[in-house]
C-alpha cells in the first residue's frame, strides 16, 4: 500500500515527526503542505495518507484546515493526523476539527496522534520549553513516531484524547485566530539590527514576507504565525510585538534551515 505523509512546519519539529514516522512505513512519500496547497485539487491521494503538523491555539493552522479540505481523499483507504504540541494548552480541538472536515468529505479519520515536542510558542506569557528538557522531548517525539508507524502499517483505529478537545479552542481564542491570522501579521517588527540576509523571507513557508531596501515587510496575506521568521532570524532581531525580546529562539536541531526553505 502507498504511503503518503503530509506535512507543515515552522520551526521542524513536525518535519521531523513526518520523517520519523515516514521511515517505518512501506514506500514513504513526504510533501510539503504548504508548497503544495495550490495543487491541492488535483492531487489524487491512494492508499495511507497522514497529515503531520503543530497545534496552534488548541486547534489546526489555518493552512492544513484549507489543504485537508481541497485535496482529493476519495481513494485514500486510511487517513490519520499527527499534532505536534507544546507544553501550554495541550493538545486541544485538532482531532474533533480534522474528523469534521472529512467527515463533510465522505471520509472517515481513522486514527489521531498527539506528539509532545518543544514548545515554541512565545507571543503570550511563556518562554521556549526550557532547554533541559529539550533531550527528553526530542527521544520521547521520536519513540512515539515509531509507535505511530507500527499502527499505521497495521491500518488499525487508534485516537489519543485530549481534555482540552473542546474546551481549549475556546479559551485559546482558536476562532479568531483563524479568522484574522492571514492578514494579522502587523505584530511583527524588526530591529536596527538586521543585516538583510533574507533569511526570514525564505523560510517563510507561505512566502508572505519580501524584502524593501533590505529590510523585511510583512504581506499580511498569507501568514500562519508559524514564526519560522522570527525563531529563525541569524540575530534574532524580530520580534512579536513587545513580549518576545527577552525570549528564546527555537529550531528543532535534527532539521536544518536549509531543510526549512
Ligand atoms: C501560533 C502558535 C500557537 C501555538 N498554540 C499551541 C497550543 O495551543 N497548544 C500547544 O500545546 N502548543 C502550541 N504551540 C506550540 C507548537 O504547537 C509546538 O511547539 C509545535 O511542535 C511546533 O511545531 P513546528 O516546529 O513543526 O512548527 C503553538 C505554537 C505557535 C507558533
Ligand atoms: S532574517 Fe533577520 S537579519 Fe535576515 S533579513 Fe530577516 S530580519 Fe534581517
Ligand atoms: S510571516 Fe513569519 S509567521 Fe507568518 S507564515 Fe511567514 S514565517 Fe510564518
Amino acid at each position: 500500500m502507498p504511503h503518503t505523509t503530509f506535512y507543515f512546519t515552522g520551526t521542524g519539529n513536525s518535519l521531523k515527526v513526518a520523517r520519523d514516522i515516514a521511515s517505518g512505513l512501506e514506500t514513504p512519500n513526504i510533501i510539503s503542505i504548504a508548497e503544495n496547497i495550490d495543487k491541492a485539487t488535483k492531487l489524487a491521494l491512494q492508499g495511507a495518507i497522514g497529515f503531520v503538523f503543530p497545534v496552534y491555539y488548541c486547534g489546526l493552522p489555518q493552512l492544513v484546515q484549507e489543504f485537508i479540505s481541497l485535496t482529493n481523499l476519495s481513494e485514500a483507504s486510511y487517513i490519520y493526523v499527527v499534532c505536534t504540541y507544546g507544553a501550554m494548552g495541550g493538545n486541544g480541538g485538532c482531532i474533533s476539527q480534522a474528523r469534521k472536515i472529512l467527515k463533510n468529505k465522505g471520509k472517515v479519520l481513522n486514527a489521531a496522534f498527539y506528539v509532545k515536542c518543544v514548545d515554541n510558542f512565545i507571543l503570550w506569557t511563556w518562554d521556549v520549553t526550557p532547554k533541559e528538557k529539550h533531550t527528553a522531548l526530542h527521544e520521547g517525539a521520536y519513540k512515539k513516531s515509531q509507535e505511530i508507524a507500527k499502527i499505521v502499517l497495521e491500518k488499525k483505529r487508534y485516537r489519543d484524547r485530549s481534555i482540552t478537545e473542546y474546551i481549549g479552542p475556546i479559551l485559546f481564542g482558536y476562532g479568531h485566530f483563524l479568522k484574522t491570522v492571514n492578514f494579522d501579521d502587523k505584530s511583527f517588527n524588526v530591529s536596527d539590527d538586521c543585516i538583510s540576509c533574507e533569511l526570514c523571507a525564505n523560510v517563510c513557508p507561505t512566502k508572505n514576507i519580501c524584502l524593501n531596501d533590505g529590510q523585511p515587510v510583512w504581506k499580511s496575506e498569507k501568514c500562519q504565525r508559524c514564526l519560522a521568521c522570527l525563531h529563525l532570524c541569524p540575530v534574532a532581531c524580530i520580534q512579536y510585538g513587545k513580549v518576545t525580546a527577552k525570549r528564546s529562539r527555537y529550531k528543532n536541531p535534527h532539521i536544518s534551515t536549509k531543510e526549512l526553505i
